[in-house]
Order: C-alpha cells, then structure tokens, then sequence
C-alpha cells in the first residue's frame, strides 16, 4: 500500500494531525534490542510536559518511598523501570494526538482512548509472556492499531457513516470498510506507521491485525482488541459507538456474566493461541 492511500484519504487543503516526536523516539527505542531505561530518558527530556510526568509519577507513592523526592528524569526514569516507562511515555503522548482529532465527536474520541489504552494494556499482557521486547512492542500496537478508523472518521465522514449503517445493520465492519473506502482501517493504520518511521515489525503487525496468518505481534493485537471489545461492552459506553468494533466477542460470553472471570478465561485462551501460533 503506497502513501497515495493517505494522500486519497485525506481532502486538500486539510492535514493529518502531527504525531508527538517524542512518542515517535520512544516506540522506535522500545523496539530495538539493547534498550535501557536510560536511554529512553533521553527521548523524555525532548518534551518538557512529558518530563513533568515522568517525574510526577516517579514520585507517587505507588513507586516511591524515599525521602528525597526524585528530581531529575534519568532518576526518575530508572525509578520506574523500563515496561511502566514505556507505557507513561506511548500512553501521555499518544492521548495528546487523540485529542487532536478535532471533527471527531468528543464521546467517540473518548470511546476510542479507552479502548486503545485497554487493548494496549491486554497486548502488553499477552506478548510480554515471549519477551520484554515484545511486550513494550505490544503496547505500542495496542494503542495504535485502529488510529485508522480515527483519520477515517475525522476525514471520510460521510463513508464513515455508511460503514456505521452497514454494521448496525449486521455487516461484519472490515467488509462495510472494503467496500465502502475501497480498503479497511489496518491499511490506513499501517500506512501511517509507516509515515511515521515505526520499526517493520509493528507496521506489519498493524497491516495484519485482523488476518487470519499475522505474526504473533499481530495476533496479539487483534486478541486484545477482543478483549477491549468484551470489556467495552460491559461499560456504559453509547450505543452508537459499539459499531466501532471490528472484533465480535466469542458467543459464549455472556454481557451480564461475571466481568473479570470472563476476563480470565479470555486471557487465558489468548495466551493458548498464541503458544500454538509462537
Ligand atoms: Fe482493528
């Protein structure tokens, strides 16, 4: 898929929302292999809110219990350790870029966070179990995996509310999107990974996340997209968002069941799927 897809998405005369460059030196860190909490506080310190929040965290009582407080980032960074770090940094950055999508209704942007923060976290659950590596990967495909159902609300509106139609009517959403964009939201997702200059691995990952052969990154993303949905579900969320889903939550979940058993055994036979496909 070649950037002409953004390029036909997107009307002239309008942009794309710029992605934080702070979270671009963050998730490309999180992917190479010799990463360091150290190293990371380096793409901290470009963004002087994000400091601020490393710190603030660093010094919570849920992380520290020194004395002194924590006053610089590389301490704090440290502090907090590489994983939890990862997850500060993607998820303060990336909930500024949603923000961002101004045409887009608040209560669906709202919609939209939580579920990317829910999937990022249930991705990182499941891809941590082969490595830490993986698991700050998987975090980072979980937050952004359906940004492009984002840019294709805020930029295809009246498409975007065909594709709406065609799923509360039944239509399953990747086949409304086929055939009424011409092409569905992982391409849009993937191609603004691309744009971006994530690591290959999560591009991919973000192109197949709703294949059927994806890699194990992928197939993470889409279980814990499954799991967002179960637990999106069970929320007050409106109604007029649920069409938003891409993944059908297994039958034998019951909506009025007990939450976190469900939850459980969700987990549980994601992670026996991924062992099969690792
Ligand atoms: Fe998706």
């Amino acid at each position: 898929m070649s950037s002409s897809l953004l390029e036909s998405v997107v009307p002239e005369g309008r942009t794309l929302p710029v992605f934080p460059y702070a979270a671009l030196g963050v998730i490309e860190l999180a992917g190479s292999p010799g990463v360091t909490a150290r190293k990371l506080a380096e793409a901290a310190k470009l963004d002087g809110a994000l400091a601020s929040r490393v710190l603030e965290m660093a010094n919570s009582a849920y992380f520290y219990s020194g004395r002194f407080p924590i006053q610089t980032v590389e301490r704090a960074c440290v502090q907090l350790g590489l994983s939890r770090l990862v997850d500060v940094l993607t998820t303060t950055t990336i909930e500024r870029f949603f923000r961002a999508f101004v045409s887009v209704k608040r209560e669906i942007r709202g919609l939209f966070w939580r579920r990317a923060v829910t999937t990022a976290i249930a991705c990182r659950m499941l891809c941590e179990k082969e490595s830490e590596r993986l698991g700050t990967l998987g975090y980072a495909l979980g937050l952004l995996e359906n940004v492009g159902q984002l840019v294709l609300m805020q930029f295809r509106p009246e498409e975007t509310r065909r594709v709406r139609s065609a799923v509360e009517a039944g239509a399953p959403l990747l086949e409304s999107e086929h055939e009424v964009y011409g092409f569905d939201h992982t391409s849009v997702s993937a191609e603004l990974f691309r744009t971006w200059g994530f690591p290959e691995e999560l591009i991919q990952a973000a192109d197949t996340h709703h294949d059927k052969d994806g890699s194990t990154l992928a197939h993470a993303g889409e279980l814990a997209e499954c799991y967002a949905a179960c637990y999106l579900l069970r929320t007050p969320i409106p109604t007029y968002a649920s069409w938003t889903l891409a993944t059908p939550v297994p039958d034998d979940f019951v909506r009025d069941g007990d939450f976190d058993r469900d939850m459980q055994a969700l987990l549980h036979r994601a992670l026996e799927q991924l062992r099969i496909r690792a």
